[in-house]
């Protein structure tokens, strides 16, 4: 910790306020420094959890049009203020500019979303009761309401949007937040307190805390917030859920996600087409996504005709500045990963794989890797790799190809390569995940969509409207006595 003289106010109930101490943040790309970020102390983390409580049931009952048109103030202001706030996620992330930019384009969707369907949601359904005796004259209404403030915890990889994931849905069900972002990456949280202090939401109703992670677990037991919104790695995830298990608790962990390429997905113009997806979504902001390609299984009727392509697509990819337009990928978010992902790697070459591509480290950045021939066993094989890194491998036909997707501990997205209308219901029916993309690579997420995994990839979903309804739950009400 360093004492900074104009460090960067978090958002304390609605309110800009600063803590004793502070820390950097720090450009994963060239070490600059990107900002000094004040963080709360125990006293105001206090403060912001009785704020939020306090104003449960009031942001609860607050008219729709009131928490819509806050949303929709944030999303016009995001797409004012894009560029700028891509260049900020460019410099406390090491994405590349042109990636960040597509970032705040996806979180204007995010809010612009959750405005919307802060107008539709909770319309209340009725039921008729009197199908017995019993019931007769008697009516049930359900509506859904909050079940009370919301902990988010983001990651870093994408510092704008899963905050944005975090907070929208929360404002659209009136439910208190507390978004607690990366440590790598606050800033682009603490924008969107920045917009939201511009709107008329009561102050209790969000904070934005850079509360360090060993300061988390208090935080996370703390009864006063019954929902966790986590999106990060899975022994925290889990972790988190073993300390809370009562809680509603979400969890976005990892993937090892799989690219599929049937059979007949052959003509030059596919493998083309497959390989350049590939290379692109293996290699999107360093493989930093839990979505990324790290799996290709190809079929082995095209197998030989795809490597080539896929190791020239790969080996095409700008490596650089991230704040250069012309990069595609730029440095993981510290020189640890690097060297976890070098090593990893390493270990895999060393017990026979054999390298197509790739393989170096500078400094924080990792070089654009293909892998073939790797052991089942192999750390690159079974974890995620979160690096700019993806394997090759043979299989005959559709059956093996999806069992080799389901071989693995996680289960968040894959891609099946194919024209066949029938093999992609069947992979939609046999594949362990929680999204099939046909046509594409796993990566393809859109904001409105659920999205969260099986397996050790996690519990729950994501998605504007998925995530308002696990904020929220139903509650009934039974009128009696009417003229039905
Ligand atoms: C993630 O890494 O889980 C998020 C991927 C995305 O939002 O595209």
């Amino acid at each position: 910790m360093t004492t900074a003289t104009s460090p960067h106010a978090f958002w304390l109930a609605g309110r800009e306020a600063t803590g004793d101490e502070t820390f950097e943040v720090t450009s994963p790309w060239d070490g600059r420094t990107v900002g000094t970020v004040s963080v709360p102390t125990e006293a105001q983390v206090e403060q912001a959890v009785a704020a939020a409580a306090e104003a449960a049931a009031q942001f609860a009952a607050t008219p729709a049009h009131v928490r819509a048109a806050a949303l929709d103030h944030v999303h016009r202001r995001l797409a004012e203020r894009a560029e700028e706030i891509a260049q900020l996620i460019s410099a406390e992330n090491g994405k590349p500019v042109k990636w960040a930019r597509g970032e705040v384009g996806r979180c204007v969707s995010v809010f612009r979303w959750a405005a919307e369907e802060a107008r539709r949601f909770n319309g209340g359904t009725a039921q008729r009761l009197d199908t017995d005796a019993g019931g007769t004259g008697r009516l049930a209404l359900t509506r859904r309401f909050p079940r009370g403030p919301v902990l988010g915890i983001a990651p870093f990889n994408f510092p704008l949007n899963l905050c944005a994931h975090k907070v929208a849905p929360a404002i659209a069900v009136g439910a208190p937040i507390i978004l607690k972002p990366a440590p790598a990456t606050p800033l682009s949280g603490l924008l969107i307190g920045e917009l939201l202090a511009e709107t008329d939401l009561p102050a209790g109703s969000w904070s934005v805390l850079p509360v360090p992670n060993d300061r988390m677990p208090s935080l996370v037991a703390d009864e006063r917030l019954p929902v966790i919104s986590f999106t990060g790695s899975g022994p925290v995830g889990w972790s988190i859920l073993d300390a809370v298990p009562r809680k509603r608790v979400t969890l976005e962990l990892g993937g090892n996600g799989a690219a599929v390429v049937l059979a007949d997905y052959s003509s030059d113009a596919d493998l083309d087409h497959a390989a350049q997806r590939i290379a692109t979504f293996s290699n999107y902001q360093g493989g930093q996504s839990c979505i990324s390609v790290q799996r290709v299984i190809a079929d082995a009727s095209l197998y030989d005709r795809l490597v080539p392509r896929v190791v020239e697509a790969v080996e095409a990819q700008v490596t650089g500045d991230p704040a250069d337009d012309a990069t595609d990928v730029g440095p993981l978010i510290s020189e640890d990963a690097a060297k976890r992902v070098e090593s990893w790697v390493d270990e895999a070459v060393a017990a026979g794989a054999r390298l197509l591509a790739g393989g170096k480290r500078d400094g924080a950045s990792y070089a654009p890797t293909v892998l073939a021939d790797v052991p089942a066993d192999a750390t690159v094989s079974c974890e995620e790799v979160f690096g700019p890194v993806l394997t090759l491998t043979s299989v005959d036909g559709e059956e093996a190809a999806f069992a080799a997707v389901n071989d693995s501990k996680y289960g968040l997205q894959a891609g099946v390569f194919t024209h066949d209308l029938q093999a992609a219901f069947r992979a939609h029916r046999a594949l362990e995940v929680g999204g099939v993309v046909i046509g594409d690579v796993p990566s393809y997420r859109a904001d409105q969509m659920p999205y969260g995994g099986t397996k050790e990839s996690g519990v729950g979903r994501e998605g504007v409207l998925f995530a308002m309804e696990d904020y929220t739950y139903e509650r009934v009400m039974v009128l009696t006595g009417l003229d039905l």
